[in-house]
């Protein structure tokens, strides 16, 4: 009997830690694909590709269904790194919840702004809004990452959500 209940603790434990990596895994992924649509966007707002609304709208639709899911993958808990995966949340993600929830709806708000801009001109600067809220929410709601050997400015998970200038 006690034993059992001992076991079920331990797996209880175990299973609790690997529900907090894979939340973190899941927010980081949405982060992941924000820093790829960020990057093909940013190459319309800079002309290095040419604008093209309807291709600029399918990235910013990413943006806007990734940050509705933001506010529900920060639960209590998962702000501690876990053996697998490594957290860059701050404790204001949970001491400031309204605050973290705001930016969230913010950064989806200028997003669909962005998609009805039918031209490069008031594209970028619709987007540069949109790219302002990725490092007005890192700033507060993210350690800065460390910059990988040899890639200044850059390195994985590089561009917008990065850099000094966030
Ligand atoms: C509402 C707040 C918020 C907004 C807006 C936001 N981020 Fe983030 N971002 C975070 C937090 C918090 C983390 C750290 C997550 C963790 O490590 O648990 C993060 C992490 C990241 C990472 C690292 C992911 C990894 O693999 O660890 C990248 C890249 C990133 N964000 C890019 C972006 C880009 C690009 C935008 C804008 C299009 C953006 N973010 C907008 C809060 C935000």
């Amino acid at each position: 009997m006690k034993k059992s209940v001992v076991a079920g603790l331990l797996l209880a434990t175990v299973c609790a830690t690997a529900a907090m990596a894979g939340v973190i895994e899941d927010r980081q992924a949405i982060m992941k694909d924000f820093n790829t649509a960020s990057r093909t966007l940013n190459g319309m707002a800079q002309g290095t590709v040419p604008f093209d609304q309807a291709a600029a709208k399918v990235q910013l639709q990413l943006i806007v269904d990734g940050s509705a899911k933001l506010p529900t993958l920060f639960p209590a808990g998962s702000d501690q790194s876990t053996d697998t995966v490594k957290t860059l949340a701050l404790p204001a993600v949970w001491s400031d919840t309204p605050g973290f929830t705001a930016a969230a709806a913010k950064i989806s708000a200028d997003a669909k702004a962005a998609m009805a801009a039918t031209d490069a001109a008031s594209f970028k600067v619709a987007f540069q809004a949109v790219q302002g809220d990725c490092g007005g929410c890192h700033r507060t709601y993210r350690a800065a990452p460390p910059r990988p050997a040899g890639a200044p400015g850059g390195g994985p998970g590089g561009g917008p959500g990065r850099g000094p200038a966030q």
